[in-house]
C-alpha cells in the first residue's frame, strides 16, 4: 500500500511570500517589516477579560453564530459608527477571523461556473477561495500608480454570470481608502445588477488625516447586497486570536450560516465574552487612527530621507514605496536583496497579482514598536 496520488484542488498554491520573507528575515536577522502584524502587545485589560471569562465558566460551545452579548455589541457599534442597524439574531455572525468570514461568504453564494470579480492587487486568500467554490476568478486591476478603482473596467467585467464582487477598503497592500464618491459610484453601478458585494473592511479603524472610513454599511444600495467583513485581530492588536465578524441582510446571513455551521460551527467562547466586555468602551478603536498615524508619520519621515519614493498611505498599517531610483532589480529580487544586504524585510506587490505584475513597488508594515521602526530606518538610510 502507498499514499494515494492526489490531483490538487489548488495546483497553483505554493508557500506564500509572507512565509518566505518571514523565514528569510529570521534567518538573516533582518528587521521584519514584511508580514502584517504588530510586534507590540494588546491592552492588558483585554487579556484580563479573557481570563475573567474563563474563570466565570465561559468554556463550552457558544451558540453557532456567536455569543449574543458580542453580537449585540457589534450591532450597537455598527449602528453608532455607520448608521445601519443589523439584527443581532439574524444578521451578525462571529467568525474565525476575517479569513473564515470571506471563504464562508464565497462558499455560501458561489456556484460552480459563477464569476467573481477581484480587484488586483488583492489579499492572497480571495482567489483560492473562489477556486475552491468552483467559481471563475475575474481579475480587474486597480489603476496602476494610484490604486484607485477603475469603474469602467469593473463595469465591463460585469455580466449575467457575475455572482459577486470583492472589494477591500482600506486596501492591503496599497493603503488607499475608497472615497464617498467612489462608494456612491459603486452603488450606482451595482444597482441594476444581481451582483453580491463582499466588502473586506478589516482595516476599518485605520484611516488617517481625519478622513472617515466609508463602510458599505453607510450605503443602502450596497448594504442590501453586502457581506461586510471585519477583524478584531486588526482593531485590537490580537491577530493571533483569529476572531472576526460578518454582517449581512438576513436572507444572505441565513445562507452564510448554513456553511459556517458545518465548517467551524463556532468560535472560541472566552475571547467572544472578553471582546463583548471590551467593546463597551469605544475609546480603543476611536483612538486607533491617531495611534497608527503617528507611526506612519514617523516611518515616512525617515523614508523621505532615502531615495525610495513614498506612495500615499491613507489607511491600513502599510506603506508602499517605489524602488526604481534605488535599484534595477524586480520587486521580488529587490526584497530578497533588501533583507539580506540591508537587513529589512518587505513584500513585493507582484505577490498580490495573479500574473506577477511588477511595477517596482514594495510594501512595508509599520505596525511595529517605534524602536523597531527606528532600527529599520537606520538600515534603510543607506539607500
Ligand atoms: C485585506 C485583508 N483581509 C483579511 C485578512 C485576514 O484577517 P484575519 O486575520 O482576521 O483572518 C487580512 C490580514 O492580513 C487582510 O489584510
Amino acid at each position: 500500500m502507498s499514499t494515494p496520488v492526489l490531483q490538487s484542488r489548488l495546483p497553483q498554491v505554493g508557500t506564500t511570500i509572507f512565509t518566505v520573507m518571514s523565514a528569510l528575515a529570521a534567518e538573516t536577522g533582518a528587521v521584519n517589516l514584511g508580514q502584517g502584524f504588530p510586534d507590540f502587545g494588546c491592552d492588558p485589560a483585554l487579556t484580563q477579560a479573557v481570563t475573567d471569562a474563563m474563570a466565570a465558566g465561559h468554556n463550552q460551545y457558544p451558540p453557532m453564530p456567536g455569543v449574543l452579548v458580542l453580537r449585540q455589541a457589534i450591532s450597537d457599534k455598527v449602528a453608532a459608527v455607520y448608521g445601519r442597524r443589523y439584527d443581532a439574531n439574524t444578521e451578525i455572525t462571529v467568525t474565525a477571523g476575517a479569513t473564515q468570514a470571506i471563504i464562508t461568504a464565497i462558499l455560501a453564494t458561489v456556484h460552480p461556473g459563477d464569476e467573481v470579480i477581484v480587484l488586483e492587487p488583492c489579499y492572497d486568500s480571495y482567489v483560492p477561495n473562489i477556486e475552491l467554490a468552483g467559481g471563475k476568478v475575474v481579475r480587474v486591476p486597480l489603476t496602476p500608480g494610484t490604486f484607485r478603482p477603475d469603474f469602467e473596467q469593473i463595469s465591463a467585467a460585469i455580466n449575467p454570470r457575475t455572482r459577486a464582487l470583492l472589494i477591500n477598503t482600506p486596501h492591503n497592500p496599497s493603503g488607499t481608502v475608497w472615497t464617498a464618491a467612489e462608494m456612491r459610484q459603486l452603488e450606482a453601478l451595482l444597482a441594476p445588477t444581481n451582483v453580491l458585494l463582499i466588502s473586506d473592511e478589516v482595516y476599518e479603524h485605520m484611516v488617517f488625516d481625519g478622513q472617515p472610513h466609508e463602510s458599505a454599511a453607510r450605503y443602502p444600495g450596497l448594504a442590501e447586497r453586502a457581506f461586510i467583513v471585519s477583524s478584531f485581530g486588526k482593531t485590537y492588536h490580537v491577530t493571533g486570536w483569529k476572531v472576526g465578524t460578518v454582517v449581512a441582510p438576513a436572507p444572505l446571513m441565513a445562507e452564510f450560516r448554513k456553511v459556517h455551521q458545518f465548517n467551524v460551527f463556532t468560535v472560541n467562547t472566552p475571547m467572544q465574552h472578553a471582546l463583548a466586555a471590551y467593546m463597551a468602551d469605544p475609546k480603543p478603536y476611536v483612538e486607533l487612527p491617531a495611534f497608527y498615524q503617528r507611526k506612519r508619520d514617523l516611518f515616512r519621515e525617515g523614508l523621505a530621507r532615502t531615495r525610495l519614493k513614498l506612495l500615499p498611505s491613507e489607511g491600513t498599517y502599510f506603506q508602499c514605496v517605489d524602488i526604481s531610483e534605488v535599484s534595477d532589480l524586480n520587486e521580488a529580487d529587490f526584497c530578497q536583496w533588501l533583507t539580506r544586504e540591508i537587513g529589512v524585510a518587505a513584500i513585493p506587490l507582484s505577490a498580490f497579482y495573479g500574473n506577477g505584475f511588477d511595477q517596482r513597488v514594495v510594501r512595508f508594515c509599520f505596525a511595529k514598536k517605534d524602536e523597531t521602526l527606528l532600527a529599520a530606518l537606520e538600515r534603510l538610510a543607506r539607500l
